[in-house]
């Protein structure tokens, strides 16, 4: 049951539609919008899948789960669209973003606050604690262990999706 509703959501994520999903794009359409935020497209996340699409996946997720829960979920939209924000590949190897696990949450901080002139508090926790349990020091919100959740299930289904394409030759 539960996996159905995740990977419902999940689907819908990769056909978002300003017209349709307006509500979603209410809370986070203007960062979509931004020409940091398109930028994205060009950066490898997971495997064959791009920056842009993970981000919009994982802010949607959020957004309809933290929806469903009655929590801040425009807030959660917003810090998912920023969650990873930062402007190189992490694939190759350079000393200015050794250890990117670890430090990418920081990056993405200091860029979105560039991008909006300022965050507040909740977004940037959001933001900074996304890559809990790896970094040790949880979430302060529950939208903040929410984003964790949608996260770490994007990336295993773009990770899924990308496996299953090779083995079809696509
Ligand atoms: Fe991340
Ligand atoms: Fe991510």
């Amino acid at each position: 049951m539960i996996f159905e509703y995740f990977r419902d959501i999940y689907e819908h994520s990769l056909h978002l539609n300003p017209e349709k999903d307006s509500d979603f794009y209410d809370c986070a359409g203007d960062l979509l919008a931004t020409d940091e935020v398109k930028s994205l497209a060009q950066f490898v996340q997971h495997d064959t899948i791009n920056r842009l699409r993970h981000i919009k996946s994982v802010s949607y997720m959020a957004y309809a789960l933290t929806k469903h829960y009655g929590l801040d979920y425009r807030t959660t939209a917003r810090a998912g669209v920023m969650h990873d924000l930062f402007y190189y590949d992490w694939h190759e190897k350079h000393g200015g973003h050794r250890l990117h696990g670890y430090r990418h949450p920081g990056f993405a901080v200091k860029n979105a606050r560039e991008l909006c002139g300022g965050l507040d508090e909740k977004t940037e926790n959001l933001i900074r604690r996304h890559m809990w349990p790896l970094t040790p020091t949880p979430p302060k919100y529950k939208e903040g262990f929410i984003l964790c959740v949608a996260d770490k299930y994007c990336a295993g289904m773009e990770l899924l999706i990308c496996q299953k394409n090779k083995k079809a030759g696509k």
